[in-house]
């Protein structure tokens, strides 16, 4: 039986004053489904990063209901919340965020120690191809190797649920595709749900469902026979 990872009922989220307004969520339901990978598209301004801070409660909703599991993380105080993304959320952003100081390794035990059952270091920045990098600083690798950390980081905890804002947004289109490959390859292995938003329509044919994005509302959501990463060609 599929069961459901994320729901959203009638969610609005403005952002500014009375007098200037902008509705970043306009009335939003959506059903997110246990182990699927989700792609959010919609153009720049359209409400994506928006839906997903609020839906992983980095930020507050206005009005509606959120539910994780059977969490309902709208009601949550501030405390509850950073504890829940810390034990069950992960998150991927255009930005690395790597400490810098820090060895490749070392930024993965990073994650690994805000859980009790982390999976093993090594054996995770071997599934994301840098077990040749492990002593490496973030400044000797490239940026696609340098975003194969984070999502490492944020693997090692087992989070039921990965969120991903842009993650490709800085990187060459040779690079971007092997970030995603890992993706594909870890919602596979691990069945870890992950959403992730992006303005390129090439990037969702990978995804089992998309969910379009225009002015807040979401206007369409697809199921989709996923395409491998390797295989989606970026111009059409
Ligand atoms: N912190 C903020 N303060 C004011 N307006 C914001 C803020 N964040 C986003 N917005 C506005 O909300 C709308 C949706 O933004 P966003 O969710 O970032 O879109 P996307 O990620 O699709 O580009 C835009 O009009 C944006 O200008
Ligand atoms: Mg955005």
């Amino acid at each position: 039986m599929i069961s459901v990872a994320i729901e959203l009922k009638k969610v609005r989220k403005t952002y500014g004053t009375e007098a200037v307004q902008t509705v970043a969520l306009d009335d939003v339901d959506l059903t997110i489904d246990n182990g699927k990978f989700v792609v959010v598209l919609g153009p720049s301004g359209s409400g994506k990063s928006t839906l997903l801070n609020v839906m992983s409660g980095l930020d507050h909703l206005d009005e509606g209901k959120i539910t994780i599991d059977d969490y309902a993380i709208d009601s949550m105080s501030d405390k509850a919340l950073t504890q829940f993304r810390r034990e069950h959320l992960g998150f991927i952003f255009q930005q690395y965020n790597l400490l810098q100081t820090l060895t490749v390794k070392e930024n993965v035990e990073i994650g690994a120690r805000l859980v009790e059952d982390a999976l093993d270091s090594e054996k995770v920045l071997d599934d994301v191809g840098l077990s040749d990098h492990l002593n490496k600083y973030p400044f000797q690798l490239s940026g696609g190797e340098q975003q194969r950390v984070s999502i490492a980081r944020a693997l090692v905890k087992r989070p039921k649920i990965l969120f991903c804002d842009e993650p490709t947004g800085a990187v060459d289109e040779e690079t971007a595709k092997s970030v995603l490959e890992i993706l594909q390859n870890l919602n596979k292995k691990y069945e870890t749900t992950i959403v992730l938003i992006t303005h390129n329509a090439s990037i969702a044919k990978l995804a089992h469902s998309i969910v379009k994005m225009n002015s807040g509302k979401i206007v369409g959501v697809e199921t989709n026979k996923p395409q491998e990463a390797r295989k989606i060609s970026w111009n059409d």
